[in-house]
């Protein structure tokens, strides 16, 4: 399988689970109404990555590790959209779940979705108890206080914001997990893989805050002029869209820069400069053709 199919089938197990008699029919319906379609998947498909590159010497793990960081991602997605936060309508071409199926059960459908991912790691954990446990302890630490999610989210409720720690702990998190979990579920130490993680996030943040400012909500499946909206600092206002893209495609070259020594190390370096002209809007990739790293 490959890992877009192995991340598939982990997050349809977990789901399938949560979904088991006695649950109640709409709670069940809108877990599984979240997952799907899937969206990007971009953080589950880095943590394979890494691990593929360290060799993934134990795959049932990875797979754990993926599935419960894409159901971490999804449900800061659901509470996100929630009114009380970004009071968005849409999400991935279609109605948010709160639209769906209300707020309460959007409530719960994310806090499912939390308990469910480290319910995931906790059965992985037979596969390798102590790579497991470390696995549980960085999810745990990218999702809460203080580095996590919600310090992120939490930033937005503060008069003065940081714009580099607030997209750290918004965005980075997610993917500073994503390299370390990969490189922890292959038995290799998370720490020198915090950087690469902490890049790509801030490259990525760049790359939604030039969508938001320049797509339709067609095209993103999701409502657009968000930080405008909300009164947001972002990189478009602070640097403009063209400085906006030279400066996320700066990022990427240091990311490459940072991947460990590792036997997949050459793969990984190609995917990353594969992000930059993914990540540059269609209309501008022919401005900003020299790739990072070449
Ligand atoms: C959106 O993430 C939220 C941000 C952190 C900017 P994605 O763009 O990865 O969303 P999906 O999962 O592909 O829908
Ligand atoms: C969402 O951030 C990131 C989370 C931590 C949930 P945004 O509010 O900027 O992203 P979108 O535009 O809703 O996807
Ligand atoms: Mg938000
Ligand atoms: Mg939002």
């Amino acid at each position: 399988m490959n890992f877009a199919a192995r991340i598939d089938a982990a997050i349809t197990d977990a789901i399938r689970q949560g979904q088991a008699a006695p649950s109640p029919a709409k709670l069940a319906s809108a877990l599984h109404y979240t997952v799907t379609p899937g969206g990007a998947r971009i953080r589950p498909s880095i943590l394979m990555s890494v691990a593929g590159a360290c060799g993934d010497r134990t795959p049932a793990l990875s797979d754990a590790a993926a599935a419960a960081l894409e159901l971490i991602h999804c449900a800061s997605l659901v509470h996100d959209d929630l009114p009380c936060f970004d009071d968005a309508d849409t999400r991935r071409g279609k109605p948010a779940v709160h639209r769906a199926f209300g707020e309460p059960l959007a409530v719960l459908t994310g806090d499912s979705l939390i308990i469910m991912a480290f319910e995931v790691l906790a059965r992985a954990a037979e596969h390798d108890p102590a790579q497991a446990a470390k696995l549980m302890l960085i999810l745990a630490n990218r999702s809460g206080m203080p580095n996590g999610i919600c310090a992120g989210q939490g930033w937005e409720s503060e008069d003065g914001v940081d714009l580099r720690a607030y997209h750290r702990a918004k965005t980075g998190a997610l993917f500073m997990a994503a390299t370390q979990m990969g490189a922890v579920a292959a038995g290799e130490d998370a720490e020198p893989w915090e950087e690469l993680g902490a890049r790509i996030g801030e490259a990525f943040q760049v790359a939604d805050d030039l969508r938001d400012a320049l797509y339709d909500e067609e095209t993103l499946g999701k409502p657009v002029g968000q930080d405008d909206l909300h009164g947001r600092p972002n990189a478009v206002t602070e640097f403009g869209i063209q400085g906006a893209i030279a400066h996320m495609r700066e990022i990427l070259t240091g990311a490459i820069a940072s991947i460990p020594k590792c036997p997949g190390e050459a793969q990984l370096a190609k995917l990353v400069k594969a992000q930059a002209e993914v990540l540059t809007p269609i209309k501008w990739r022919a401005a900003h053709q020299t790739t990072p790293g070449t």
